[in-house]
């Protein structure tokens, strides 16, 4: 079934990129509805703009980590009107809370920047290269009420190289980024994805 997708975003929008080009080059049935961005001027509502995507920069505050309260309502009720159906967090720098998850439920996607559990949080790139890891990656996953930590739907990795710093190792885990946020939606929007505990069963198995 075709998605209709609401992106969420605090910066560049590379990822939200790729979900586009995906989508422009017939490889993902889906639409982006709607592109909210909590950071005003984010590179992200320019980009949306540039493909004729509605975009707008939606305030959280008093906020500074969080979606709650009543910018949590309003986020909600633009995606609504939107027409969504799936909630994109895609680099949106933000935790959120119970009340968007039962506005969408188990249709609030995340990507995140390292092989989960490893890393949650931030710079999770610079965490792994610090720890001394030898391979790094990104996580797909459905959002629950935790911190990055909901049922994992694409993982993909990438070798630490000797000389990497957090910008280099960072660039490596983007062009896997840029491949697994629209490699999760493709499985989703074909209804091959099955919640069953922790664990996001394809195709039942
Ligand atoms: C991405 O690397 C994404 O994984 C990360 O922010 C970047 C956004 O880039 N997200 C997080 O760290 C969430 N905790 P983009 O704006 O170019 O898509």
């Amino acid at each position: 079934m075709k998605l209709k997708l609401a992106v969420l975003g605090s910066g560049a929008g590379s990822n939200m990129q790729s979900i586009v080009d995906a989508i422009e080059a017939g490889t993902l049935d889906a639409e982006i509805v709607c592109v909210l961005a909590d950071v005003p001027g984010a590179k992200i509502l320019e980009r949306a703009a540039r493909h004729n995507i509605p975009a707008q920069y939606l305030s959280c505050a008093p906020f500074k980590t969080k979606l709650e309260g009543e910018a949590e309502e309003n986020y909600i009720r633009v995606m609504k009107e939107a027409g969504a159906d799936t909630v994109v967090l895609a680099g949106f720098m933000r935790i959120v809370k119970p009340g968007l998850l039962a506005a969408f439920p188990n249709r609030v996607l995340n990507i995140h920047p390292a092989l989960l559990p490893a890393f949650p949080g931030l710079h999770s790139w610079k965490q792994a290269l610090d720890y001394g890891c030898r391979v790094a990656g990104c996580t797909v996953h459905f959002v629950d009420a935790g911190t990055d930590s909901g049922p994992i739907i694409v993982q993909r990795c990438v070798p630490v190289e000797p000389g990497d710093t957090p910008e280099t190792l960072h660039a490596r885990i983007q062009v896997q980024e840029h491949l697994a946020y629209p490699e999760a939606l493709r499985l989703l929007a074909a209804g091959r994805l099955t919640i069953e505990g922790r664990r996001v069963l394809i195709d039942g198995r």
